[in-house]
């Protein structure tokens, strides 16, 4: 049987937002991308052209790729990028992934232009497990700059200061009302009173962790990350980049038009602006001049965060069931810092450029990416001596925290797991540098359960009792907590080898990154696939 098949090209468009006209990458001309709509357990060729003025790969977030890394895409982890004028074909293998996912770009900071969604539908004969929605809408939520994404970044790390974190948020490519020359453009969507629709939302902004409503209406959560919770009543969701979020809501107020917005949340300010798109109802009526704005939390509102991500747990039924390893074979402990290094030949503004780093390493993309070194067993391309337990044990969120975790060391480090290990890892979050952020962590080629989670420094001991595994929500990104941690659970089933960052892309670009290389199993089926005839030279 043949595989389906689409084209992606990859060429600058012309857009305009926020008053001025540029050029952005896009795929087939669009912003936000083309979505791509599967039923679980399908397969689908995606051949990418690049006609683009960078090299580009692209990444399948969330779609676990069984034994197939060679398609996941992260620049310089499982590929040497797609360069100007290149094509390279991905096949994309969807197993137990049901529900929304998204794909975007994964190389410097592309992805905030190349991105799109990803649905998932049930097999033939299987259903969702809650009534058919009447209709649904991808809502992306992502980050609009003024200047050039690539320049921004590589020129805030020659400096060594913060880059631009965005100008604008968008819904659905457009930043809505309350943004400057935006008001024309703003994205509707029209309900008709009674119905139920599902919202497939996608956090595809660069740097923040959003807060999300509609007016007037309450939202029923029903699954995330390719996964389904049980079902939770909110009048607002949090949603980290990475994550996706099915939510159902039902058209049950009065004939108007009512505002959809999504606002950072961020413990310190940076964009604290609102983007808004309109939910409009069909019928007969003269509506209020503007539509009725949402109560959002307060992009300062910690509890808001936590009080609704206490509430996510895994659906737990027979057809769903909840996979948690009870009993662990290997412990990880991981520290996500910000830190600062010494710039290279002295180019930054003051000696030191800020730096971010996993139990103090702070990653360094190789010359040859690390799947091709680990198959064609090239020596000197990285080590697999990454620490299981940070190098220093002191006070993680003490306001306080000793100089000599300041800098780490820069390296090329990955953890090595033998095939079908059950894992657990515990993310630390720390103040060096005072530092003190959520960091959504993701993970490639897995979705994990994530049993717990907490503030201050984790209790080996304490914390461990109060783990959920009987419902642990199942995830590809774990928002951990600023000043917190979280831990998660996996089997290590899928041969490869993997990325895992944090989903802010700046904490990305400064080194808050490693890999896990899974072994194979025993057998073909246990091991990882043979490399494709096509590798794109490095
Ligand atoms: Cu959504 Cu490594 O990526
Ligand atoms: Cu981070």
């Amino acid at each position: 049987k043949t595989i389906p098949s689409i084209d992606f090209v990859l060429n600058e468009t012309s857009y305009t937002r926020l008053c001025s006209t540029k050029n952005i990458l896009t795929v087939n001309g669009l912003f936000p991308g083309p979505a791509l709509h599967v039923r679980k357990g399908d397969r689908l060729i995606v051949n990418v052209q690049n006609q683009g003025n960078y090299n580009v790969t692209l990444h399948w977030h969330g779609v676990k790729q069984p034994r197939n890394p060679w398609s996941d895409g992260p620049e310089y982890v499982t590929q040497c990028p797609i360069k100007p004028g290149a094509n390279f074909s991905y096949e994309l293998i969807f197993s137990t992934e049901e529900g929304t996912l998204w794909w975007h770009a994964h190389s410097d900071w592309s992805r905030a232009t190349v991105h799109g969604p990803i649905i998932i539908y049930p097999k033939v004969g299987t259903n969702y497990p809650f009534p058919k929605p009447d209709a649904e809408f991808p809502i992306v939520l992502a980050s609009w700059f003024k200047g050039d994404v690539m320049e921004i970044i590589q020129t805030a790390l020659a400096n060594g200061g913060e880059p631009n974190i965005s100008d604008a948020f968008t819904i659905n490519g457009q930043p809505g009302d309350l943004y400057n020359c935006s008001k024309p453009g703003t994205f509707r969507i029209m309900f008709d009173f009674g119905k139920t629709y599902l919202l497939r939302i996608i956090n595809s902004i660069m740097n923040e962790e959003m807060f999300f409503m509609v007016a007037d209406h309450n939202l029923t959560v029903v699954g995330m990350d390719g996964a389904y919770l049980k079902p939770i009543k909110t009048d607002y969701i949090m949603i980290t980049p990475g994550q996706t979020m099915d939510v159902l809501i039902t058209a049950n107020q009065s004939l108007s038009h009512y505002y959809m917005a999504a606002r950072a949340y961020a413990g310190v300010v940076y964009d604290n602006t609102t983007t808004t798109a309109i939910v409009e109802y069909n019928g007969n009526y003269t509506s209020p001049l503007a539509p009725v704005f949402p109560n959002l939390p307060n992009y300062t509102d910690i509890n808001a965060v936590t009080n609704f991500t206490r509430r996510l747990r895994a659906l737990a039924s027979t057809q769903h069931p909840v996979d948690v390893p009870k009993v662990v074979d290997i412990r990880l402990v991981i520290t996500l810092s910000m830190n600062t290094l010494p710039c290279a030949n002295n180019s930054c503004d003051n000696g030191t450029r800020l730096a971010a780093s996993m139990n103090n390493i702070s990653f360094m993309y190789p010359k040859v990416d690390i799947l091709q070194a680990y198959y064609k067993q090239i020596r000197g391309i990285y080590k697999t001596n990454f620490p299981s337990v940070p190098p220093y044990v002191f006070n993680f969120t003490a306001d306080d925290v000793p100089d000599n975790v300041l800098t780490p060391e820069k390296d090329t480090r990955v953890r090595v797991l033998k095939y079908n290990s059950s894992v657990e890892i515990v993310f630390q979050g720390t103040n060096v540098l005072n530092g003190a952020e959520n960091h959504p962590i993701h993970q490639h080629g897995y979705s994990f359960y994530v049993v717990g989670f907490g503030f201050g420094n984790f209790d080996n001991e304490t914390d461990p009792e109060g783990f959920n595994l009987v419902d642990p929500p199942e995830m590809n990104t774990v928002g951990v907590p600023t000043n917190g941690w979280a831990a998660i659970r996996f089997k290590a089933d899928n041969p490869g080898v993997w990325f895992m960052h944090c989903h802010l892309d700046r904490h990305m670009s400064w080194g808050m990154d490693t890999v896990l290389i899974v072994k194979n199993g025993t057998t073909r089926l246990t091991s990882m696939r043979r490399a494709p005839s096509h590798l794109n030279p490095c």
